[in-house]
């Protein structure tokens, strides 16, 4: 089934871009994904079509108005069932990897609502909202970058995205741990030599010496990914080779 995204925003020029370009425009193409943008302007039906209000109780800042953004999504997808409106926010349940292999296996429309000013109206995040999600600890003027991250994270594990060979290593390398390092020619630049094992051409050490590196490197970066990630005695075997080498 293709992978369905709305974007609801003031600024659909922001999108345009980067859609156009690369994987995204290559999904794009084959049909593997429909990605549409909406100018939430349009779902504004005053005179001046105004998107946004002084806050109740005062203070600086606007609010963006919630009827806009609930005619908007009703307008896109009148069944509820039928959709998955995901609120951009600071405030949300942070976006990682499980939660981009979870919305990849949507089969709803994956409605995005992008702020702007200060806050969005309560009653969008209660009422109309499915999640709020963040794409991180830092506040960006609006929601459309993490719109764009997530359609991003979530298109390359669509089957068909990827090459054959990138996606077997998404399925199956990556998954959990950092990456391991990589090198191109020449084998030697300013002194910098590319590990034996990569120039060897046998294919188990190549594997086994990157598993090795892709673990050393999340041990000393970020040890508590491999608190939940599911580690083969192999795993384990090189884990404690790390440890010694480091003695
Ligand atoms: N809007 C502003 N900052 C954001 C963030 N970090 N994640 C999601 N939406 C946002």
């Amino acid at each position: 089934m293709k992978m369905k995204f709305d974007v609801i925003t003031i600024f659909p020029g922001i999108f345009h871009a980067y859609l156009g370009e690369s994987i995204l425009k290559r999904a794009l193409m084959k049909g593997l994904v429909e990605i549409n943008i909406h100018n939430l302007r349009d779902y504004a039906y005053d005179k001046h079509r105004t998107v946004d209000d002084y806050p109740y109780g005062g203070g600086a800042g606007m609010v963006m108005k919630p009827d806009p953004f609930f005619a908007a999504v009703e307008a896109l997808c009148g069944d509820p069932s039928q959709r998955r409106v995901i609120m951009l926010s600071p405030a949300g349940k942070k976006f990682d990897h499980h939660m981009a292999v979870e919305l990849s296996k949507e089969n709803r429309r994956i409605i995005f609502l992008c702020g702007r000013y200060e806050a969005i109206d309560e009653r969008v995040r209660t009422a109309l909202a499915d999640d709020e999600v963040s794409i991180g600890d830092y506040v960006l003027t609006g929601g459309e970058l993490p719109a764009l991250v997530i359609i991003d994270a979530v298109t390359r594990l669509i089957p068909g995205v990827l090459g054959d060979g990138q996606s077997a290593e998404v399925e199956s390398f990556s998954w959990g741990i950092l990456d391991y390092p990589h090198y191109t020619r020449p084998p030697v630049f300013r002194g910098l030599q590319v590990p034996e094992a990569l120039l060897s051409g046998n294919h188990a050490d190549i594997r086994k010496w990157r598993r090795k590196e892709a673990l050393r490197r999340t041990l000393l970066r970020r040890p508590e990914l491999l608190e939940d990630s599911r580690l083969s005695d192999e795993d384990r075997t090189l884990i404690q080779e790390i440890k010694e080498d480091s003695l």
